[in-house]
């Protein structure tokens, strides 16, 4: 049935989440759960694979985290390993690794690495200006910098990336950019750095790219496609930051590699010290065989705003090295949301990882449930905590637990607990249920090979709804009396189903799998096992595999999220506009602004915004337009005085000559007030 024979070798991995803070939902839904349940499929097909990961630990994402902490990179790092590391486990994401970039066996081939592509003559070396903020003297590398994304118009765009159209930029790309440490205009101070060319890769990244049309997902294809169209630039691979891997060469002492340039280079590293603590040959896991297809299949699993760094710049940093695999595919998740907002770390509205596992503990397979049948996959999710709910309470108790349940409470009951028959093996006689059966093994294969998770989720619900309307037909609790035989053979036929159902339950929810299998008393099963049971086989006692979620403990959670939305309004500051270039004095008393008295007032036809107002000014008397509809009715205003700036160049606005302006002042929400002096002044009075 299956691609999968077209490679002796799996290399996949999760995106290195940054150990800046802990795991979200967004997180699993984006790169952990869609990877953890396609190497459990690897698994269950006794595919060669191993599942890579760890904790990226450089760049500012790091060093800023640690200011705000008011502690060090270290400690951040440190405490945010173990957690998310724990929390992964927990939550049942089968790595075979979860390194750090923050090890020595990453350093050292981070800058093999480095210098490999710098003998070779890889890299541009060139000075350039670069954004340098002077209150904290220091140069503004990637998340230090923010601004306005020149390609999609989000404002808060970081230096190397906009999160928000996935876009990857150059600090001097951004308009308006402002250092996030001082919060003003950083000036431009030349630095030298080594440069990757991309735009030589260009030529050969879109011949590669090509040939993934059809392959890759629609999402990831089309991105590459349009940055590739865009023209590619050089990038810088080092950065003026006290925190990272030293560039090892003499003359750059002090500067740091790129944490886009390393953190790739983590999935390699820690495939190297899984391969030390497991006897195996990491090359053959990485680096291109005497046959190509002795090749790994390699494969990054990523959320959508990292897909320019593993399809375009990592792919480039291999292919310069040359030694290397490259990736098969990237299937690249798309956002989850959550109760019809953006997750979002800074403003708390996140289901946290590390709080569900103790909230809802032993409930690990509910959230990969719920997750797994919401994933991101071709456009954006979303969670809700009453479809949590309804998930759980209508699919995972009243469909699969019922049906587990029934089966075996009546096994119980009936013949206590024994799969007897006059045959030495029992297998599954009934030629319907095996045929649908082998309809969804099919899909089910094809699905998860194909990167659809949700569809595969249903596949293996179906098997459980096939068991149920089985169970229903054959009514075992009637036939028992007229017919015990066939009322013996329905059970023994359910039972398989449920072997069936906990063999394919493996990938997605892989507690529930085993508690099944210790029901049944039997070893976990892979996809080419039979299924069946020897004669006399004892059954161990039911359990029940799900609870009923109740109303209390999902209000309880919309509650908490509702709380902490409140709770981060009042703490996050007040947004205020960054300060301004400085100007001359010259320039300041080059303004003329004068009190004044609004003498008329109306709303200019067709527009929603403007008021038509005349200004005795002391001077004379002349007409303003003004974008202050919205906050004043034009009645209201008459004979308020005002602050007027009566040099401004006269302008053209909706037919009307405007002669100056208003002053007003504005606060975040965009809330307006009129300037005006304290006191009563007459019209004319000089504000300086
Ligand atoms: N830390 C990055 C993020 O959270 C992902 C790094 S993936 C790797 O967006 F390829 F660089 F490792
Ligand atoms: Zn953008």
């Amino acid at each position: 049935m299956s691609q999968l024979n077209k490679y002796k070798r799996y290399t996949i991995t999760s995106a290195l989440p940054y150990a800046n803070g802990p795991l979200h939902i967004g997180h699993l839904a984006g790169a952990y759960l869609p990877a953890d349940i396609f190497v459990r499929y690897l698994r269950l097909m006794k595919k060669d694979v191993v599942y890579i990961c760890g904790s990226d630990e450089h760049g500012a994402a790091i060093t800023i985290k640690a200011k705000k902490e008011g502690t060090t990179p270290q400690a951040i790092i440190d405490k945010y390993h173990k957690q998310i590391k724990d929390s992964f486990e927990e939550f049942g994401i089968a790595f075979d690794i979860y390194h750090r970039t923050s090890s020595s066996i990453h350093h050292d081939l981070s800058q093999e690495f480095f210098l490999n592509l710098y003998e070779k003559g890889e890299f541009i070396e060139k000075y350039s200006e670069q954004y340098y903020d002077e209150d904290f003297d220091q140069f503004l590398a990637d998340r230090y910098i923010t601004g306005t994304c020149p390609v999609c118009s989000y404002d808060k765009a970081y230096g190397d990336q906009c999160e928000n159209c996935g876009t990857s930029l150059n600090p001097t790309d951004l308009i308006d950019p402002i250092s996030t440490l001082s919060n003003k205009k950083p000036v431009l101070k030349p630095t030298k750095h080594w440069y990757l060319p991309l735009d030589k890769y260009q030529p050969w990244l879109e011949k590669w790219i090509d040939e993934k049309e059809g392959e890759w997902k629609v999402n990831v294809f089309g991105q590459c496609r349009s940055w590739l169209k865009s023209g590619l630039q050089p990038r810088s691979m080092t950065r003026d930051l006290d925190w990272g891997i030293d560039v090892p060469l003499e003359e750059a002492k002090g500067k740091k590699l790129y944490v886009w340039m390393d953190a790739p280079i983590g999935y390699i590293s820690a495939t190297k010290q899984w391969a030390i603590d497991n006897g195996k040959d990491w090359q053959q896991y990485w680096k291109k065989q005497a046959n190509t297809e002795d090749d790994a299949c390699l494969m990054h699993f990523i959320g959508k705003d990292n897909i320019v760094f593993h399809c375009i710049i990592f792919p480039a940093i291999l292919k310069a090295h040359g030694e290397y695999v490259l990736p098969q595919n990237v299937p690249a998740n798309e956002f989850l949301n959550l109760e019809g907002d953006k997750l979002s770390t800074s403003r708390n509205h996140a289901v946290w990882l590390h709080e569900y596992l103790e909230e809802f503990p032993g409930k690990q397979d509910e959230l990969r449930y719920v997750l797994t049948s919401i994933l991101p996959e071709t456009s954006d999710s979303e969670f809700t905590w009453k479809d949590y709910q309804a998930r759980v309470n209508n699919e995972l108790v009243a469909i699969l637990g019922n049906y587990v349940n029934r089966v075996m409470i009546l096994m119980h009951k009936y013949y206590e607990g024994r799969v007897e028959s006059g045959n030495a093996i029992i297998k599954l006689t009934d030629a319907k249920v095996d045929a649908e059966l082998g309809g969804y093994y099919d899909d089910l294969g094809k699905n998860l090979e194909s990167y659809r998770f949700r569809a595969a989720l249903q596949n293996v619900m179906d098997m459980a709804r096939l068991g149920n309307r089985y169970l229903t037909e054959q009514e075992p609790w009637k036939t028992i009396k007229s017919d015990p035989e066939a009322a013996k053979t329905a059970l023994h036929n359910s039972l398989i189903l449920i072997g069936h159902l906990a063999t394919c339950l493996q990938p997605f929810l892989p507690a529930t799998a085993t508690k099944i299998f210790g029901m049944l008393n039997l070893d976990a099963v892979t996809f080419d096992q039979e299924l069946e049971f020897a004669n006399g086989h004892q059954l161990n006692p039911a359990a029940l595999l799900f609870e009923k979620v109740e109303d209390e403990a999902i209000e309880k959670q919309i509650q908490k999220l509702a709380d902490k939305k409140a709770a981060s309004a009042l703490v996050t500051q007040p947004v205020v506009a960054p300060a301004k270039a400085n100007i001359t004095f010259d320039e300041f008393v080059g303004l003329d602004i004068r009190t004044g008295t609004i003498l008329t007032a109306e709303k200019v036809a067709k527009t929603k915004k403007l008021l038509k107002l005349t200004i005795d000014t002391g001077i004379d008397q002349r007409t303003v337009v003004s974008g202050i509809a919205e906050h004043y009715q034009p009645e209201a205003i008459i004979g308020k005085q005002v602050s007027i700036l009566v040099n401004l160049e006269p302008r053209e606005i909706k037919g009307i000559m405007s002669q100056g302006m208003i002053l007003m002042a504005e606060n975040a929400e965009g809330k307006l007030s009129f300037v005006a002096p304290a006191d009563e002044m007459p019209n004319g009075s000089v504000i300086r």
